[in-house]
């Protein structure tokens, strides 16, 4: 495998040991970056991190370790946890993301409904988000759309990532780590955006059971990159 050269950023994923930060985590680190797959479990997480090494064959940085911990040593942190863990997973590493680009990936599903809109009163889980962290934090909403199954492939992925977030910078960065992944994203304007992109998944979920899918996505067309 070609060597990469070591990005100076670190990712954290919290929940990256299930299967869409896993995924996400495969695609950092293959990339170049340092990722912290973070866990309730340190253990399940080093697992899940030796795993991903090994499939890279060691040309990477990947460590395990609790959520706080990889909050609290990465310049990045992502979400990749159930919505009903949500607040609390937020409310416990909250203190460590202070000043840090914070990447939500939850989609608000009501169980077991997971095919119908539901969202909460905030708005979407990146204003509960947001509401939690405070100014402090800069919070972008992504990768909602795309289905884990693409991730720990090697192959293109034809649906589009769309990006909202609470300021243009933050977007912007969060947009050099979709590209990173191998996808293709855009810039869909302020978090309040967020309520639309993380409610696809739900029409997304519809259109997999009616027409026997496992990974529906979108596609933006008539734009020019
Ligand atoms: N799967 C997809 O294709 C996909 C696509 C787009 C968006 N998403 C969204 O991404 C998020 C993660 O999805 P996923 O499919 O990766 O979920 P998952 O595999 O069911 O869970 C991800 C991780 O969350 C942690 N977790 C689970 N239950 C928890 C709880 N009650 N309290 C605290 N942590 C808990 C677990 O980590 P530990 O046990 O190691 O702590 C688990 O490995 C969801 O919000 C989902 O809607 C998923």
């Amino acid at each position: 495998m070609e060597e990469k050269a070591p990005l100076l950023l670190t990712i954290a994923v919290l929940g990256g040991t299930g299967k869409e930060g896993k995924g996400l985590a495969y695609r950092w680190a293959k990339a170049g970056y340092k990722v912290l797959i973070g866990s309730r479990t340190p253990e399940k997480a080093a697992h899940v991190a030796s795993e991903i090494m090994e499939k890279l064959e060691g040309s990477s940085s990947l460590v395990g370790t609790s959520n706080l911990e990889a909050a609290q040593l990465a310049n990045i942190v992502v979400l990749t946890v159930p919505y009903t863990a949500h607040r609390d997973t937020i409310e416990n590493v909250k203190d460590a993301i202070k000043g840090k680009l914070f990447i939500d990936v939850t989609v608000p599903l009501v169980p077991p409904k997971v095919t119908k809109v539901q969202m909460p009163a905030a708005g979407s889980a990146a204003q509960e988000a947001k509401a939690i962290l405070g100014d402090d934090v800069q919070v972008v909403a992504a990768f909602q759309n795309i289905s884990h199954e693409h991730l720990l492939t090697d192959e293109d992925v034809e649906c589009d990532v769309l990006v909202t977030g609470s300021s243009k910078e933050a977007r912007t960065e969060a947009l050099t780590l979709v590209e990173a992944a191998g996808l293709t994203g855009w810039d869909a304007g302020p978090i309040e955006n967020s309520v639309v992109v993380e409610g696809l998944t739900s029409v997304l979920i519809n259109i997999n059971k009616q027409y026997g899918s496992t990974h529906a996505g979108i596609k933006i067309t008539g734009v020019k990159k």
